[in-house]
């Protein structure tokens, strides 16, 4: 989503600041824009990528800027309604991400006060509330602003008084401030700013900052000095080839043995129930995730429930807030709840609020996270990070597998603690779970065959994806990943479900892909897939080696390597991300940035 960007210091800023934006492109956006210190407050925004701003952009030597990239939520992608947004007078810039919610209220009053609009942005009621603040200082200026508006926010700002200054703040959404040798730097995210340094200060909602070249220096709501700490994160391999590769989406997919191995450290070691603060007799687990970090925590309410007699429930982030408190709370310490977050990012919005929701309610809280240092890892009370690396393509695939992993060693953690896996079985299933990496490469190595199915889907209509029991969350990822990067409309569902209405549905032109392996709802499938190919529907089915049943009442078929089913997941998974991939670049989408879509949201 939006990004965000500030340097000040002794350096040419402009070129600074356009090179860390660039770090962010990958989150996706749709205009970007700068404003830099020149005799005045000078901006310059465009529409599109950030190099339709950069062929617009006159030389600068200012030593301040700030940039941003943009991701529409109020009103369309335009020039005007790019950020940074001025002042008239050429005083102010302000760069912002998030929503002001009660921004209609408070542009309607600045309108009649003689404030003149130019973009149809919630945003750009921000230069002008702070300027009719400002009386010489602009913190103060930024703090009674604030007092004005609801919603969630990022904000910086530049003023033509102070023109070595900047000033920030946050509410729920990624701010970052980038501590250099007299230089400094403010970011929404910290991938922009880790090439120039890795000394990090964390700032907590509503701290108003001011960072100068030689200054850092953070304010409470009463403007009062605060102590703050600066963390020293650990350097991020910068990811920017695509090392041969068309796209950053299929070298992740090929990068995924190595992301199971590289997390495989984190995730068997000592002890680690005591490491999350887990030490007590768990009644309840609730998951809460968005999109397919949601899926794979379906796919760990599955293995959890068949380790343990732990019961577990999946909710979206955006629900879970809103919906009746978790079960449990209120009971005896020793019932106390546990809610695992989900995100790979850590700054997904809905998510964040629901580990807030989590807490407030007593509930003990872990996240499965792949950016250390990010917003959730920093509010959760045990944090489970996987190491798969930065991932740039917008459908998310290595870190989909890797959450996966991460639930599966938690399952065999809290099976061993509570006694249902004896020390053999848990060291059966801990070298299951290390030979999984062997196991989705034999996919990899398969993917030419996977590339001949292409054909059957890019005129499809409408593609369904069914599975049963633990493969039904890989039925409903096969789905978003086909939609999002190829555009066309896909289903996931149990395969039980479609006679109950979607069944209307299929026909010659709806393919139907199946996830048939043998488990104890093998043969309830086989008949769904009779079911669906009697009304025409082309059927592809993943079964499992050597099944001789399957491909007979299939029209096409791929076969797993040797598994046991209810480690199948991450081999379909694997076939489902490359089938989707094919499809995609047979049709000549943007697949490292679908349209509309973004790496990182950071709004509810
Ligand atoms: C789909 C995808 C999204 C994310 C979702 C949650 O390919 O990437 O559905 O899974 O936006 O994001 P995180 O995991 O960062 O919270």
């Amino acid at each position: 989503m939006c990004g965000i960007v500030g340097y000040t210091g002794h350096k040419p800023a402009q070129e600074i600041v356009i090179e860390s934006l660039k770090k962010l492109e990958y989150r996706g956006y749709d205009s970007s824009g700068i404003a830099t210190y020149e005799d005045n407050i000078r901006i310059c925004k465009k529409e599109g990528p950030i190099a339709n701003m950069e062929s617009v952009l006159s030389e600068s030597t200012s030593t301040t800027a700030i940039a941003h990239t943009r991701w529409a939520t109020h009103g369309v992608p335009s020039d005007a309604n790019a950020h940074p947004h001025g002042h008239t007078d050429n005083s102010i810039a302000v760069v912002h991400n998030g929503t002001i919610d009660n921004y209609l209220s408070i542009r309607e009053s600045l309108e009649s006060e003689g404030y003149n609009f130019l973009s149809e942005s919630d945003s750009e009621i921000l230069p002008f509330l702070i300027s009719k603040y400002y009386s010489g200082d602009l913190v103060e200026a930024l703090n009674k602003a604030l007092h004005e508006i609801q919603g969630i926010f990022t904000i910086a700002v530049i003023h033509e008084n102070h023109p070595d200054e900047i000033v920030a703040v946050r509410n729920e959404t990624p701010l970052v401030i980038g501590v250099g040798n007299s230089e400094n730097f403010v970011a929404s995210d910290i991938y922009a700013i880790l090439k120039y340094t890795q000394q990090i200060i964390y700032p907590e909602d509503y701290q108003i900052v001011r960072v100068t070249a030689e200054s850092v220096e953070l304010f409470d709501a009463e403007l009062k000095s605060i102590d703050y700490n600066v963390e020293t994160v650990e350097k991020y391999t910068e990811v920017s080839e695509k090392g041969g590769f068309e796209h950053f989406m299929l070298k992740e997919i090929f990068e995924q043995p190595k992301a199971l191995q590289d997390s495989l450290t984190e995730l068997l070691v000592e002890s680690p129930l005591e490491r999350l603060g887990l030490n007590w007799k768990i009644g309840s687990i609730s998951i809460v995730a968005c999109g397919t970090s949601y899926h794979a925590g379906l796919v760990g309410k599955y293995v959890i429930e068949q380790l343990t007699a732990i019961p577990v429930s999946v909710s979206y982030s955006s629900e879970f807030r809103y919906a009746a408190p978790v079960q449990g709370v209120g009971g005896l310490l020793s019932s106390r709840p546990l809610v695992v977050l989900i995100s790979q990012s850590g700054e997904t919005a809905d998510t964040l609020a629901a580990a807030r929701a989590a807490k407030q309610q007593g509930c003990h809280t872990v996240a499965i996270c792949n950016v250390p240092g990010s917003r959730i890892t920093r509010e959760v009370d045990g944090v489970i990070i996987t190491k798969s690396g930065q991932e740039i393509g917008v459908a998310a695939t290595k870190t989909f597998m890797t959450q996966m992993q991460a639930l599966y060693a938690l399952a065999t953690h809290l099976a061993f603690n509570s006694g249902s896996l004896d020390h053999p079985q848990y060291k059966l299933w801990e070298s299951e779970i290390r030979r999984i990496p062997s196991k989705i490469t034999q996919v990899l190595n398969n993917c030419e065959s996977i590339k001949k199915l292409v054909p059957h889907f890019t005129r499809a209509k409408s593609v369904f994806f069914v599975g049963r029991n633990i493969n039904y969350p890989l039925a409903l990822e096969g789905a978003l990943k086909l939609k999002e990067i190829s555009y066309i409309h896909a289903e996931g569902y149990p395969a039980g479900e479609l006679k109950h209405g979607p069944l209307a549905l299929l026909g010659e032109d709806t393919p139907v892909v199946a996830i048939a392996v043998q488990d104890h709802t093998y043969s309830k499938l086989m008949s769904n897939i009779e079911e669906m190919s009697a009304r025409k529907a082309p059927i592809l089915t993943v079964c499992q080696k050597g099944d001789q049943q399957v491909p007979k009442i299939s029209d096409y078929h791929f076969e797993l390597p040797e598994i046991d089913p209810v480690l199948s997941p991450f081999p379909v998974a694997v076939f489902l991300q490359l089938l989707s991939y094919y499809i995609a670049h047979d049709l000549g989408t943007d697949i490292d940035k679908p349209r509309n879509l973004a790496k990182s949201v950071t709004v509810e």
